[in-house]
C-alpha cells in the first residue's frame, strides 16, 4: 500500500523543492538558516544516480537563484555507495565542482553502520580537495566514535555531531539514553576545543540545556557554534534559541522518496506517531 504525501507532511516539507521555499523562507524569516535535503537513499542502479545527481546539481542552482539562505545535506548512497566506490566518489566531486562555483557548502549525512568507514574515506578524500565546501555527520552512539572525532577534529573538518538513527547491535553502539548523551558531551567537547564551528543536532532539552552552561562556563561564544533540529519538530525551540542569539540551522527534507526518513522519525518518539495522526485528521 504506498501511502499518500498528507502523512508526511509534518516532517517533510514538500515533495518538490518548489513546495520546500516557502517554509524555508518561513524559517529565514526568523533568522533560522537551513539545510536542503531531496529524499532518498540506497540507490542501485546508475541511471538513478546520475539522475540524483543532476537533482542535487539542479537544487544548488535553485537555491542560488531563488537566494534561498540554505545549504544542501546529501547521502552518498543516493550517489551510487552501493554500486561502486570511485563511481560514487566521482559523482560527489562532480556535485563539490557545482558547490564551488555557487560557493555552497555539501554535508555528507552519516548513514547505518555498514557505510561510516566508506563515508568517512569518502569524506577526507573530498576535503582534501574541497576543503571548507564540504562536511560530515558523526553519530555519538558508536563505540567507534571516539577515535572518529579526534581524526577529523585534528584534519579541521566541520562536523555536525547527532545521536545516531539507526537501529544498531550492542557490539556497535550504546543502546541507553543516559550513556548516549555523556558520550555526546564529551565529543561536543572535544569539537569545542578543537573545531571552529560545531553544528549540534539534537532536539534534547538536557543537552541543549548542558550546551548552554557549558558554552557561558568556558567562554565559548554564540558565534562559534549552531544548533541543529529536523523540520516538523521543535519549531518554537528554535525560534527561542535563535531570539537568544544563538545560531540555528533547521534540516528541511523533501522529495517524494520520504518514506524510510518518516518511518525513522516516527520509531524515534512515540509522540511523533501522535503527530502524523493529528495532522491526518485536522481538515
Ligand atoms: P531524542 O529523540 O533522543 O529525544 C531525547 C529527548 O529530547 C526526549 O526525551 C524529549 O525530552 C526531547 N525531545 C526530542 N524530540 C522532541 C520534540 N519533538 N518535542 C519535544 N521534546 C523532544 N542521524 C543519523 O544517523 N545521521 C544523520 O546524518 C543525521 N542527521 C541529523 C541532522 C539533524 C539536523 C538532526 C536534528 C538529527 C539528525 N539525525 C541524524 C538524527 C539523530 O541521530 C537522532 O536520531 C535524532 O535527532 C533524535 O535524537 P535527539 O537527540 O534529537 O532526541
Amino acid at each position: 500500500m504506498k501511502l499518500p504525501f498528507a502523512v508526511a507532511k509534518r516532517f517533510v516539507a514538500g515533495e518538490s523543492l518548489n513546495q520546500a521555499v516557502p517554509k524555508v523562507a518561513d524559517l529565514n524569516e526568523y533568522g533560522i538558516k537551513v539545510t536542503l535535503d531531496l529524499l532518498g537513499e540506497n540507490v542501485t542502479d546508475r541511471t538513478m544516480a546520475d539522475e540524483t545527481l543532476q537533482h542535487y546539481i539542479e537544487l544548488l542552482e535553485g537555491i542560488h537563484e531563488q537566494k534561498i539562505d540554505s545549504t544542501i545535506s546529501i547521502k552518498l548512497t543516493m550517489l551510487g555507495l552501493d554500486i561502486d566506490r570511485d563511481y560514487c566518489r566521482d559523482n560527489l566531486f562532480k556535485l563539490l565542482d557545482a558547490a564551488v562555483k555557487y560557493d555552497q557548502f555539501i554535508r555528507i549525512d552519516m548513514e547505518g553502520t555498514d557505510y561510516t568507514q566508506l563515508t568517512i574515506d569518502l569524506f577526507k578524500e573530498a576535503f582534501r580537495k574541497y576543503g571548507k565546501h564540504v562536511g560530515i555527520v558523526i553519530q555519538a552512539y558508536l563505540h567507534r566514535t571516539k577515535d572518529d572525532i579526534d581524526e577529523l577534529s585534528a584534519l579541521g573538518a566541520d562536523i555536525r555531531l547527532c545521536k545516531g538513527a539507526y537501529n544498531e547491535p550492542e557490539r556497535l553502539a550504546l543502546q541507553k539514553m543516559d550513556a548516549i548523551r555523556e558520550a555526546y558531551k564529551e565529543y561536543l567537547k572535544v569539537l569545542f576545543d578543537k573545531t571552529v564551528y560545531p553544528r549540534i543536532a539534537t532536539h534534547d532539552d538536557k543537552l541543549i540545556s548542558w550546551v548552554k552552561e557549558y558554552t557561558q562556563q568556558k567562554g565559548i561564544g554564540q558565534s562559534r557554534f549552531e544548533f541543529q533540529m529536523l523540520y516538523g519538530m521543535r519549531l518554537d525551540t528554535c525560534k527561542s534559541l535563535a531570539a537568544e542569539g544563538y545560531n540555528v540551522r533547521v534540516y528541511v527534507p523533501y522529495g517524494t522518496m520520504w518514506f524510510p526518513y518518516f518511518t525513522r522519525r516516527l520509531k524515534e518518539r512515540k509522540e511523533n506517531i501522535w503527530f502524523v495522526l493529528s495532522t491526518m485528521f485536522k481538515k
